[in-house]
């Protein structure tokens, strides 16, 4: 599968300013815009974590206020549902959507909406389309079923923009330098179908979506994210 080619053009966000407005400049426009809210997501052992990182880096060079969250586990509540779901024993189908989906609204009342208002970007390391890919693609329930539990979780908010960090599964799983959790060991052939439905989603919503190919260095994936974030920005600040 080919990555989808991004754009270079490097932005210049004029809008650079931490005064949320204050002295006149055109963050104040940003901060109407409900901030900037970006996702990164991909089957375990992309490198996302490296991604969110660098991102976190570039905007904060350019003066903005980061947020940096991650799904499951962005609360209190999230983190005792994490160890529930990532290191607890058997969880059926459902209860793993449901306790996916409780996570999520928690980390949007507690973390994301509060930072989007006040004109923050937060970039969360999985969000909605994990579910998607994870209990409709790797599992067994239904994309509609769970696309409708997460929107009324999260009252629909979705991220401006979700990068896609794609490769093989079997090349992923060989940079995981860890004991497997639960979703990890949960086999090569679930991992292939939760690839492909973030393939698929990623098709279906191409306007929001960057697919990119993570078997790439580092640092050349941070600067096309980097790239991409600042035409987001600029966009953003010319409506
Ligand atoms: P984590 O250790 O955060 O993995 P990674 O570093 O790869 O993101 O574990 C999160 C696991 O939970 C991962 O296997 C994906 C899975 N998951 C779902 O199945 N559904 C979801 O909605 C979310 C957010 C994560």
């Amino acid at each position: 599968m080919e990555s989808q080619n991004m754009a270079s053009k490097n932005g210049d966000f004029s809008g650079g300013c931490a005064c949320r407005g204050n002295c006149g400049c055109n963050s104040e426009k940003y901060a109407e815009n409900k901030g900037l809210f970006i996702s990164f997501e991909g089957i375990d052992g992309v490198g996302k974590t490296t991604q969110v990182e660098a991102l976190k880096k570039h905007l904060q060079s350019l003066g903005r206020e980061v947020v940096v969250t991650r799904e499951p586990g962005g609360t209190d509540l999230g983190k005792s549902l994490r160890e529930i779901l990532l290191h607890g024993s058997f969880v059926s189908s459902r209860a793993e959507a449901l306790l996916f989906a409780a996570d999520r609204a928690q980390h949007v009342a507690q973390v994301i909406r509060p930072a989007l208002s006040r004109g923050a970007v937060v970039i969360t390391d999985r969000y909605i389309d994990s579910s998607l890919a994870y209990q409709a693609g790797g599992r067994e329930l239904t994309m509609d079923d769970v696309r409708t539990l997460s929107e009324w979780a999260t009252d629909s908010l979705w991220p401006n923009r979700t990068y896609l960090l794609d490769m093989q599964p079997e090349a992923a799983f060989e940079r995981l330098h860890r004991e497997q959790d639960r979703m990890e060991s949960a086999g090569i052939d679930f991992q292939r179908r939760t690839r492909e439905a973030f393939l698929d989603l990623a098709q279906e919503s191409a306007d929001r979506y960057r697919v990119l190919d993570a078997t790439c260095s580092a640092q050349s994936l941070a600067e096309l994210i980097s790239s991409d974030v600042n035409n987001l920005i600029a966009q953003i600040e010319s409506k």
